[in-house]
């Protein structure tokens, strides 16, 4: 595995790779490995010739009072299990690299941010589509795998894929979670002993709303306010949102049909969690979301 940390050198090589005719799989990432990372990067690493990783944790998709600073970072931990699986490049550049001078563009997304977390956190995705925009240029991947734990953000990168015309293919994979169905989260370091315990209620709140889906429930509101009162009843944490809306076009929905997301945010002391579950109108789970090859 080769540990590349400038842009000029992560150009020459991807395009020596691209001359050879490799495929390149590409999973971005801010870093702090998990297992949820993971899956992305072993089903990359089984499609294409060459898996590059890059960590990079990016200031640009941070709030003024996010947790920027205190986001986890484990360089050598990272690296480590990287190799593990088998990357044959990982990108690690600095904010310099990445951002040598405040940028004299700015992107911004008109669809699919208004609700669920890009209400709570406005040009989050901004950032998102600014460094992701940058990596696809530097990089030329051709397929880029993400996960569905941030079903908001793979719905916000396809419209990227789609508006700008990048040659390459999203793989949306599902969200990896801890035995009790806590989903696995960098973030999740940041809870407390008992917010710990707690959390695990999100998903199984999340899970009966779907199960009233399965029994027949077809109102939208009724099952938002069973995975209300479920998280209310069984958690310290303050609700962000929890919504039900048509995926990935992330618009409401008067009945629950076609493909909808049940999604929750729930604010801890110290750590923001958000989890999904993607059903359809019998309440049968949807796991991957693939874009067009
Ligand atoms: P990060 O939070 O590090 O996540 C990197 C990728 O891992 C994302 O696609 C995310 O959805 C996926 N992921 C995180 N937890 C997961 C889980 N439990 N199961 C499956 N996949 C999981 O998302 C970002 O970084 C950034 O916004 C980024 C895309 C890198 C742009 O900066």
């Amino acid at each position: 595995m080769e540990i590349i940390r400038s842009v000029q050198s992560l150009r020459k090589k991807t395009k020596l790779l691209i001359k050879q005719h490799k495929q390149i799989g590409f999973v971005p990432t801010m870093g702090f490995l998990h297992e949820g990372h993971l899956s992305l990067m072993k089903e990359a690493r089984k499609a294409n010739d060459i898996l590059i990783v890059s960590i990079f944790v990016n200031p640009l998709q941070f709030g003024e009072n996010e947790d920027f600073e205190q986001y986890p970072r484990d360089e050598e931990q990272d690296e480590k299990l990287a190799k593990e699986i088998g990357a044959d490049i990982l990108f690690i550049p600095a904010v310099k690299e990445m951002y040598p001078k405040k940028m004299q563009i700015s992107m911004h997304v008109t669809d699919r941010t208004e609700m669920l977390c890009g209400r709570s956190r406005p040009g989050h995705f901004d950032g998102v589509i600014t460094v992701l925009t940058k990596l696809f240029n530097m990089i030329n991947p051709d397929r880029v795998y993400f996960g569905m734990k941030d079903a908001q953000q793979v719905a916000v990168v396809d419209l990227l894929i789609q508006n700008l015309n990048f040659p390459v293919q999203l793989v949306g994979l599902p969200t990896v979670r801890e035995e009790n169905g806590l989903a696995k989260s960098s973030r999740n370091v940041n809870l407390s002993r008992d917010e710990k315990e707690e959390a695990i209620w999100i998903y199984k709140a999340l899970k009966k709303g779907q199960q009233f889906v399965i029994d027949g429930e077809k109102n939208p509101a009724m099952i938002k306010k069973e995975v209300m009162d479920t998280i209310k009843h069984n958690t310290s944490g303050e609700i962000d949102y929890v919504e039900l809306l048509s995926y990935p076009g992330l618009k409401p929905v008067m009945e629950v049909k076609g493909q909808v997301i049940l999604a929750a945010a729930v604010h801890f002391e110290k750590a923001r969690l958000i989890d999904n579950l993607l059903f359809d109108e019998s309440g049968r789970t949807i796991h991957v979301f693939k874009s067009e090859e």
